[in-house]
Protein backbone atom coordinates (compact mmCIF):
# COMPACT_ATOMS: atom_id res chain seq x y z
CA UNK A 1 0.00 0.00 0.00
CA UNK A 2 3.09 2.56 0.97
CA UNK A 3 4.44 2.00 -2.11
CA UNK A 4 1.57 2.44 -4.09
CA UNK A 5 1.08 5.98 -2.62
CA UNK A 6 4.63 6.70 -3.24
CA UNK A 7 4.84 5.24 -6.71
CA UNK A 8 1.58 7.49 -7.56
CA UNK A 9 3.44 10.14 -5.65
CA UNK A 10 6.35 10.19 -7.70
CA UNK A 11 4.27 9.59 -10.78
CA UNK A 12 2.13 12.87 -9.89
CA UNK A 13 5.10 14.57 -9.26
CA UNK A 14 6.84 14.07 -12.39
CA UNK A 15 3.78 14.88 -14.17
CA UNK A 16 3.83 18.00 -12.58
CA UNK A 17 7.20 18.62 -13.26
CA UNK A 18 7.02 17.81 -17.47
CA UNK A 19 3.97 20.30 -16.66
CA UNK A 20 5.99 23.41 -15.12
CA UNK A 21 8.38 22.66 -18.11
CA UNK A 22 6.28 23.34 -20.40
CA UNK A 23 4.54 26.11 -18.97
CA UNK A 24 8.09 28.15 -17.50
CA UNK A 25 10.48 27.13 -20.54
CA UNK A 26 13.33 29.34 -20.25
CA UNK A 27 15.44 29.46 -23.66
CA UNK A 28 18.75 31.13 -23.53
CA UNK A 29 19.03 35.07 -24.11
CA UNK A 30 22.61 34.94 -24.92
CA UNK A 31 23.42 37.68 -27.57
CA UNK A 32 27.46 38.38 -29.04
CA UNK A 33 30.04 37.11 -31.65
CA UNK A 34 30.87 33.38 -30.51
CA UNK A 35 34.06 31.97 -31.35
CA UNK A 36 34.16 28.84 -33.13
CA UNK A 37 36.31 25.85 -33.81
CA UNK A 38 34.16 23.99 -35.92
CA UNK A 39 30.91 23.13 -36.25
CA UNK A 40 30.95 19.87 -34.53
CA UNK A 41 32.39 20.77 -31.50
CA UNK A 42 29.17 23.38 -30.83
CA UNK A 43 27.03 20.38 -30.47
CA UNK A 44 28.48 19.56 -26.89
CA UNK A 45 28.49 23.29 -25.60
CA UNK A 46 24.73 23.87 -26.80
CA UNK A 47 23.98 20.15 -24.67
CA UNK A 48 25.29 21.77 -21.59
CA UNK A 49 23.40 25.09 -22.43
CA UNK A 50 19.67 23.14 -23.19
CA UNK A 51 16.61 21.63 -21.42
CA UNK A 52 16.89 17.67 -22.58
CA UNK A 53 13.94 17.28 -24.46
CA UNK A 54 14.89 20.94 -26.73
CA UNK A 55 18.21 18.87 -27.58
CA UNK A 56 16.97 15.65 -28.34
CA UNK A 57 14.33 17.56 -31.03
CA UNK A 58 16.69 19.28 -31.94
CA UNK A 59 20.21 17.30 -33.06
CA UNK A 60 18.20 14.31 -32.91
CA UNK A 61 18.00 11.78 -36.18
CA UNK A 62 15.40 9.26 -37.42
CA UNK A 63 15.83 5.31 -36.13
CA UNK A 64 19.28 4.50 -35.80
CA UNK A 65 20.67 7.66 -37.13
CA UNK A 66 22.67 5.95 -40.34
CA UNK A 67 21.52 8.88 -42.58
CA UNK A 68 22.37 11.50 -39.83
CA UNK A 69 25.98 10.56 -39.66
CA UNK A 70 26.48 9.15 -43.37
CA UNK A 71 24.62 13.13 -44.72
CA UNK A 72 28.48 14.68 -43.38
CA UNK A 73 30.47 11.05 -43.54
CA UNK A 74 29.47 10.91 -47.07
CA UNK A 75 31.67 13.55 -47.66
CA UNK A 76 34.96 12.90 -47.27
CA UNK A 77 34.44 10.24 -50.35
CA UNK A 78 34.93 13.39 -52.31
CA UNK A 79 38.29 14.56 -53.06
CA UNK A 80 39.19 18.32 -53.86
CA UNK A 81 42.30 18.64 -56.19
CA UNK A 82 45.13 21.07 -54.68
CA UNK A 83 45.59 23.54 -57.77
CA UNK A 84 48.28 25.96 -56.94
CA UNK A 85 49.16 28.06 -60.00
CA UNK A 86 45.76 29.73 -60.97
CA UNK A 87 47.46 33.21 -59.58
CA UNK A 88 44.60 33.81 -57.17
CA UNK A 89 44.87 36.15 -54.14
CA UNK A 90 43.24 35.55 -51.22
CA UNK A 91 41.98 39.17 -51.09
CA UNK A 92 40.41 38.00 -54.35
CA UNK A 93 38.28 35.76 -53.35
CA UNK A 94 34.59 36.23 -54.31
CA UNK A 95 31.59 34.18 -52.47
CA UNK A 96 28.94 36.66 -53.98
CA UNK A 97 26.09 34.76 -55.68
CA UNK A 98 22.65 34.85 -56.93
CA UNK A 99 20.07 32.44 -56.12
CA UNK A 100 16.15 33.29 -57.52
CA UNK A 101 17.13 36.69 -58.52
CA UNK A 102 17.98 37.55 -54.67
CA UNK A 103 21.63 38.81 -54.50
CA UNK A 104 23.73 36.62 -52.04
CA UNK A 105 27.28 37.81 -49.94
CA UNK A 106 27.69 33.75 -49.48
CA UNK A 107 26.56 31.14 -51.26
CA UNK A 108 25.39 29.47 -47.73
CA UNK A 109 21.84 29.88 -46.37
CA UNK A 110 19.91 28.58 -43.41
CA UNK A 111 17.18 26.08 -43.52
CA UNK A 112 13.75 26.54 -42.18
CA UNK A 113 13.52 24.77 -38.93
CA UNK A 114 10.38 24.81 -36.51
CA UNK A 115 10.49 26.09 -33.04
CA UNK A 116 13.20 28.13 -32.90
CA UNK A 117 12.09 29.71 -29.40
CA UNK A 118 13.55 26.23 -28.30
CA UNK A 119 16.94 27.78 -28.62
CA UNK A 120 16.88 31.50 -27.76
CA UNK A 121 13.82 33.89 -26.73
CA UNK A 122 13.93 35.84 -29.70
CA UNK A 123 13.66 32.70 -31.68
CA UNK A 124 13.34 33.37 -35.89
CA UNK A 125 13.09 37.09 -34.97
CA UNK A 126 17.05 36.43 -33.81
CA UNK A 127 17.74 34.35 -36.76
CA UNK A 128 16.36 36.62 -39.20
CA UNK A 129 18.51 39.47 -37.89
CA UNK A 130 21.75 36.85 -38.11
CA UNK A 131 20.84 35.79 -41.87
CA UNK A 132 20.72 39.83 -42.83
CA UNK A 133 23.61 40.33 -41.37
CA UNK A 134 25.55 37.77 -43.25
CA UNK A 135 23.90 39.02 -46.37
CA UNK A 136 22.18 35.80 -46.57
CA UNK A 137 18.91 34.80 -46.59
CA UNK A 138 16.29 33.68 -43.97
CA UNK A 139 13.54 30.89 -44.26
CA UNK A 140 10.34 30.84 -41.84
CA UNK A 141 9.05 27.51 -41.17
CA UNK A 142 5.10 27.22 -40.97
CA UNK A 143 6.12 25.59 -36.97
CA UNK A 144 7.75 29.08 -36.16
CA UNK A 145 7.47 30.32 -32.54
CA UNK A 146 6.86 33.43 -35.00
CA UNK A 147 4.56 34.71 -37.19
CA UNK A 148 5.45 35.86 -41.11
CA UNK A 149 4.89 39.40 -39.64
CA UNK A 150 7.03 39.21 -36.95
CA UNK A 151 9.87 37.96 -38.72
CA UNK A 152 9.45 40.52 -41.57
CA UNK A 153 9.80 43.40 -39.44
CA UNK A 154 12.32 41.90 -37.99
CA UNK A 155 14.71 42.81 -40.47
CA UNK A 156 12.93 45.08 -43.27
CA UNK A 157 14.02 45.17 -46.69
CA UNK A 158 15.86 41.85 -46.29
CA UNK A 159 14.96 38.81 -48.22
CA UNK A 160 12.93 35.72 -46.38
CA UNK A 161 11.25 32.71 -47.54
CA UNK A 162 8.52 31.12 -46.32
CA UNK A 163 8.22 27.23 -45.62
CA UNK A 164 5.11 25.12 -46.03
CA UNK A 165 4.03 22.71 -44.42
CA UNK A 166 0.77 22.50 -46.26
CA UNK A 167 -2.01 21.19 -44.08
CA UNK A 168 -5.21 19.43 -44.43
CA UNK A 169 -7.51 22.03 -44.05
CA UNK A 170 -7.39 24.31 -47.43
CA UNK A 171 -8.23 27.30 -45.24
CA UNK A 172 -5.47 27.30 -43.69
CA UNK A 173 -3.48 26.85 -46.93
CA UNK A 174 -4.76 29.92 -48.23
CA UNK A 175 -4.87 31.92 -45.29
CA UNK A 176 -0.79 31.36 -44.95
CA UNK A 177 -0.19 31.80 -48.49
CA UNK A 178 -1.94 35.10 -48.02
CA UNK A 179 0.07 36.26 -45.55
CA UNK A 180 3.20 35.13 -46.92
CA UNK A 181 2.67 37.55 -50.33
CA UNK A 182 1.22 40.23 -48.10
CA UNK A 183 4.41 40.87 -45.46
CA UNK A 184 7.00 40.30 -48.94
CA UNK A 185 8.24 36.55 -48.76
CA UNK A 186 10.02 36.17 -51.91
CA UNK A 187 9.54 32.19 -52.26
CA UNK A 188 7.27 29.81 -50.77
CA UNK A 189 9.44 25.93 -49.91
CA UNK A 190 7.13 23.56 -50.23
CA UNK A 191 8.31 20.59 -47.68
CA UNK A 192 7.12 17.40 -49.14
CA UNK A 193 9.55 14.61 -47.08
CA UNK A 194 7.16 14.58 -43.86
CA UNK A 195 4.35 13.21 -44.48
CA UNK A 196 4.96 11.40 -41.22
CA UNK A 197 7.10 11.93 -38.84
CA UNK A 198 10.71 9.84 -38.74
CA UNK A 199 11.24 7.55 -35.93
CA UNK A 200 13.25 9.77 -33.53
CA UNK A 201 14.54 7.81 -30.64
CA UNK A 202 15.13 10.77 -28.12
CA UNK A 203 11.91 12.52 -28.83
CA UNK A 204 10.80 9.11 -27.86
CA UNK A 205 12.73 8.75 -24.49
CA UNK A 206 12.25 12.23 -23.77
CA UNK A 207 8.58 12.26 -24.05
CA UNK A 208 8.65 15.00 -26.25
CA UNK A 209 6.68 18.34 -26.70
CA UNK A 210 6.84 21.11 -27.62
CA UNK A 211 6.68 23.81 -24.53
CA UNK A 212 6.15 26.90 -26.96
CA UNK A 213 2.78 27.30 -29.57
CA UNK A 214 2.88 27.93 -32.99
CA UNK A 215 3.01 31.50 -33.98
CA UNK A 216 1.16 30.79 -37.27
CA UNK A 217 -0.80 28.27 -36.04
CA UNK A 218 -2.42 30.10 -33.29
CA UNK A 219 -3.13 33.13 -35.51
CA UNK A 220 -5.07 31.29 -37.64
CA UNK A 221 -7.00 29.44 -34.56
CA UNK A 222 -8.18 32.74 -33.37
CA UNK A 223 -9.40 33.83 -36.88
CA UNK A 224 -10.84 30.38 -38.03
CA UNK A 225 -12.52 27.44 -36.45
CA UNK A 226 -10.25 25.04 -37.12
CA UNK A 227 -9.33 23.27 -33.53
CA UNK A 228 -6.16 21.76 -34.70
CA UNK A 229 -3.54 21.48 -32.04
CA UNK A 230 -1.04 24.85 -32.28
CA UNK A 231 2.09 23.75 -31.24
CA UNK A 232 2.41 23.81 -27.25
CA UNK A 233 1.88 20.43 -25.18
CA UNK A 234 1.97 18.37 -28.45
CA UNK A 235 4.43 16.12 -29.73
CA UNK A 236 5.98 15.96 -33.79
CA UNK A 237 3.64 13.12 -34.41
CA UNK A 238 1.09 15.15 -33.68
CA UNK A 239 1.33 18.09 -35.34
CA UNK A 240 2.35 16.50 -38.46
CA UNK A 241 -0.56 14.42 -38.23
CA UNK A 242 -2.60 17.61 -39.33
CA UNK A 243 -0.57 18.23 -42.57
CA UNK A 244 -1.16 17.56 -45.58
CA UNK A 245 0.08 13.88 -46.57
CA UNK A 246 -1.16 11.86 -50.09
CA UNK A 247 0.88 15.24 -52.46
CA UNK A 248 0.67 14.97 -55.94
CA UNK A 249 2.10 17.48 -58.75
CA UNK A 250 -1.50 19.09 -58.22
CA UNK A 251 -0.18 20.74 -55.13
CA UNK A 252 2.61 22.10 -56.05
CA UNK A 253 0.37 23.91 -58.80
CA UNK A 254 -1.83 24.64 -56.10
CA UNK A 255 0.66 26.31 -53.95
CA UNK A 256 2.23 28.52 -57.23
CA UNK A 257 -1.36 29.37 -58.26
CA UNK A 258 -2.41 30.62 -54.95
CA UNK A 259 0.73 32.57 -53.68
CA UNK A 260 1.87 33.92 -57.19
CA UNK A 261 5.88 33.26 -55.33
CA UNK A 262 8.08 31.08 -56.74
CA UNK A 263 8.27 27.18 -55.59
CA UNK A 264 11.06 25.81 -53.59
CA UNK A 265 10.45 22.07 -53.87
CA UNK A 266 12.07 20.84 -50.62
CA UNK A 267 12.31 16.95 -49.86
CA UNK A 268 13.66 15.60 -53.23
CA UNK A 269 16.32 13.16 -53.37
CA UNK A 270 15.24 11.29 -56.50
CA UNK A 271 15.96 12.48 -59.62
CA UNK A 272 12.19 11.21 -60.84
CA UNK A 273 10.61 13.32 -58.15
CA UNK A 274 13.02 16.29 -59.12
CA UNK A 275 11.70 16.01 -62.82
CA UNK A 276 8.23 15.19 -61.35
CA UNK A 277 8.00 18.56 -59.85
CA UNK A 278 9.72 20.59 -62.54
CA UNK A 279 7.46 19.44 -65.10
CA UNK A 280 4.52 20.76 -62.05
CA UNK A 281 6.45 23.94 -61.81
CA UNK A 282 8.66 24.19 -59.34
CA UNK A 283 11.30 27.44 -59.27
CA UNK A 284 14.16 25.24 -57.55
CA UNK A 285 14.38 22.57 -56.14
CA UNK A 286 15.72 21.89 -52.98
CA UNK A 287 17.98 18.09 -52.28
CA UNK A 288 17.63 17.18 -48.55
CA UNK A 289 16.63 14.02 -46.11
CA UNK A 290 15.23 16.45 -43.57
CA UNK A 291 18.95 16.24 -41.78
CA UNK A 292 18.61 12.41 -41.19
CA UNK A 293 15.22 13.09 -39.32
CA UNK A 294 12.67 11.14 -41.62
CA UNK A 295 13.85 8.04 -43.73
CA UNK A 296 16.68 6.47 -41.83
CA UNK A 297 17.67 4.18 -44.78
CA UNK A 298 17.94 7.29 -47.41
CA UNK A 299 21.03 8.08 -49.11
CA UNK A 300 23.31 10.96 -48.10
CA UNK A 301 22.41 14.02 -50.23
CA UNK A 302 25.77 14.37 -51.21
CA UNK A 303 25.71 10.74 -52.96
CA UNK A 304 22.66 11.24 -54.96
CA UNK A 305 22.56 15.19 -55.87
CA UNK A 306 25.40 14.87 -59.30
CA UNK A 307 22.39 12.47 -60.50
CA UNK A 308 19.72 14.57 -59.44
CA UNK A 309 21.42 17.71 -61.01
CA UNK A 310 21.93 15.87 -64.27
CA UNK A 311 18.38 15.32 -64.54
CA UNK A 312 17.36 18.93 -63.90
CA UNK A 313 19.96 20.23 -66.62
CA UNK A 314 19.91 23.95 -65.26
CA UNK A 315 15.92 24.13 -65.93
CA UNK A 316 15.88 25.49 -62.00
CA UNK A 317 18.74 26.41 -59.11
CA UNK A 318 19.22 23.68 -56.78
CA UNK A 319 19.11 24.24 -53.11
CA UNK A 320 21.16 21.48 -50.91
CA UNK A 321 21.05 20.38 -47.54
CA UNK A 322 21.65 17.64 -44.87
CA UNK A 323 25.09 17.07 -42.91
CA UNK A 324 26.91 20.27 -44.14
CA UNK A 325 29.31 21.37 -41.24
CA UNK A 326 32.72 22.23 -43.53
CA UNK A 327 33.64 24.76 -45.86
CA UNK A 328 34.86 22.16 -47.98
CA UNK A 329 31.03 20.36 -47.50
CA UNK A 330 29.97 23.87 -49.38
CA UNK A 331 32.61 23.09 -51.52
CA UNK A 332 31.91 19.72 -52.85
CA UNK A 333 28.27 20.27 -53.06
CA UNK A 334 28.35 23.67 -55.26
CA UNK A 335 31.03 21.56 -57.16
CA UNK A 336 28.44 18.39 -57.37
CA UNK A 337 25.89 20.57 -59.01
CA UNK A 338 24.04 23.14 -56.38
CA UNK A 339 23.42 26.72 -56.77
CA UNK A 340 23.15 27.70 -52.80
CA UNK A 341 24.00 25.64 -49.82
CA UNK A 342 21.71 25.33 -47.16
CA UNK A 343 22.65 24.73 -43.15
CA UNK A 344 20.32 23.13 -40.58
CA UNK A 345 21.49 22.69 -36.77
CA UNK A 346 24.75 24.32 -36.51
CA UNK A 347 22.34 27.75 -37.43
CA UNK A 348 20.50 27.05 -34.03
CA UNK A 349 23.44 26.44 -31.91
CA UNK A 350 24.57 29.41 -33.31
CA UNK A 351 21.53 31.01 -31.89
CA UNK A 352 21.66 29.43 -28.79
CA UNK A 353 24.96 30.72 -27.99
CA UNK A 354 24.91 34.24 -29.37
CA UNK A 355 21.78 35.29 -30.63
CA UNK A 356 21.65 37.25 -34.29
CA UNK A 357 25.83 37.42 -33.63
CA UNK A 358 25.86 33.50 -33.44
CA UNK A 359 23.98 33.35 -36.34
CA UNK A 360 26.13 35.20 -37.72
CA UNK A 361 29.31 33.56 -36.33
CA UNK A 362 27.94 30.15 -38.12
CA UNK A 363 28.17 31.64 -41.54
CA UNK A 364 31.12 33.93 -41.11
CA UNK A 365 32.92 30.40 -40.22
CA UNK A 366 31.81 28.70 -42.73
CA UNK A 367 32.68 31.06 -45.12
CA UNK A 368 36.57 31.56 -43.75
CA UNK A 369 36.40 27.75 -44.06
CA UNK A 370 35.59 27.81 -47.81
CA UNK A 371 37.67 30.36 -48.75
CA UNK A 372 40.60 28.21 -47.40
CA UNK A 373 38.96 25.48 -49.72
CA UNK A 374 38.53 27.73 -52.44
CA UNK A 375 42.07 29.34 -52.54
CA UNK A 376 43.95 26.09 -52.09
CA UNK A 377 41.62 24.25 -54.72
CA UNK A 378 41.89 27.08 -57.23
CA UNK A 379 38.34 28.71 -57.08
CA UNK A 380 38.64 32.06 -57.66
CA UNK A 381 34.65 32.31 -57.58
CA UNK A 382 31.60 30.39 -56.87
CA UNK A 383 31.03 29.56 -60.76
CA UNK A 384 34.57 28.31 -60.27
CA UNK A 385 33.33 26.32 -57.89
CA UNK A 386 30.73 24.70 -59.72
CA UNK A 387 33.03 23.65 -62.86
CA UNK A 388 35.55 22.11 -60.29
CA UNK A 389 35.66 17.89 -60.53
CA UNK A 390 35.47 16.43 -57.67
CA UNK A 391 37.54 12.80 -57.41
CA UNK A 392 36.77 9.93 -55.69
CA UNK A 393 38.82 6.61 -55.09
CA UNK A 394 37.60 5.27 -58.42
CA UNK A 395 39.57 8.19 -60.05
CA UNK A 396 42.57 6.80 -58.86
CA UNK A 397 42.38 3.67 -59.44
CA UNK A 398 42.01 3.14 -63.05
C1 LIG B 1 14.27 20.84 -39.39
N1 LIG B 1 13.96 20.79 -40.74
C2 LIG B 1 12.78 21.36 -41.19
N2 LIG B 1 12.52 21.40 -42.52
C3 LIG B 1 11.39 22.03 -42.97
O1 LIG B 1 11.18 22.06 -44.18
N3 LIG B 1 10.51 22.58 -42.08
C4 LIG B 1 10.71 22.57 -40.73
O2 LIG B 1 9.92 23.09 -39.97
C5 LIG B 1 11.87 21.90 -40.27
N4 LIG B 1 12.12 21.83 -38.93
C6 LIG B 1 13.33 21.37 -38.49
C7 LIG B 1 13.61 21.45 -37.12
C8 LIG B 1 14.87 21.06 -36.67
C9 LIG B 1 15.18 21.17 -35.22
C10 LIG B 1 15.82 20.55 -37.58
C11 LIG B 1 17.20 20.14 -37.11
C12 LIG B 1 15.51 20.44 -38.91
C13 LIG B 1 14.95 20.27 -41.71
C14 LIG B 1 15.91 21.38 -42.17
O3 LIG B 1 15.26 22.30 -43.00
C15 LIG B 1 17.09 20.82 -42.98
O4 LIG B 1 16.62 20.05 -44.05
C16 LIG B 1 18.07 19.99 -42.14
O5 LIG B 1 18.22 20.51 -40.84
C17 LIG B 1 19.43 19.97 -42.82
O6 LIG B 1 20.30 19.14 -42.15
P1 LIG B 1 21.42 19.63 -41.10
O7 LIG B 1 22.15 20.82 -41.72
O8 LIG B 1 20.71 19.96 -39.85
O9 LIG B 1 22.28 18.42 -41.00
Amino acid sequence: MKSKILKTTAIAMALSVGVAQAAEYKASNAEGPIKIVNLKAMEAQVQANMEKGAFGYIRGGAEDENNLRSNTTAFDKKYIMPRSLQGIEFSDLDLKTEFLGIKLDTPIIQAPMAAQGLAHQQGEVATARGMAKAGSVFSLSTYGNKTIKEVADAQPGYPFFFQLYMSKNDAFNEYILSQAKQYGAKGIIMTIDSSVGGYREDDVKNNFQFPLGFANLEAFAKISDDKSKTGKGAGISEIYAQAKQAFTPADIQYVKKMSGLPVIVKGIESPEDADTAIKAGADAIWVSNHGGRQLDSAPATIDVLPAIAKVVNKRVPIVFDSGVRRGSHVFKALASGADVVAVGRPILYGLNLGGAEGVNSVIQHLNKELKINMMLGGAKTVKDIQATQLYTDASFNQ
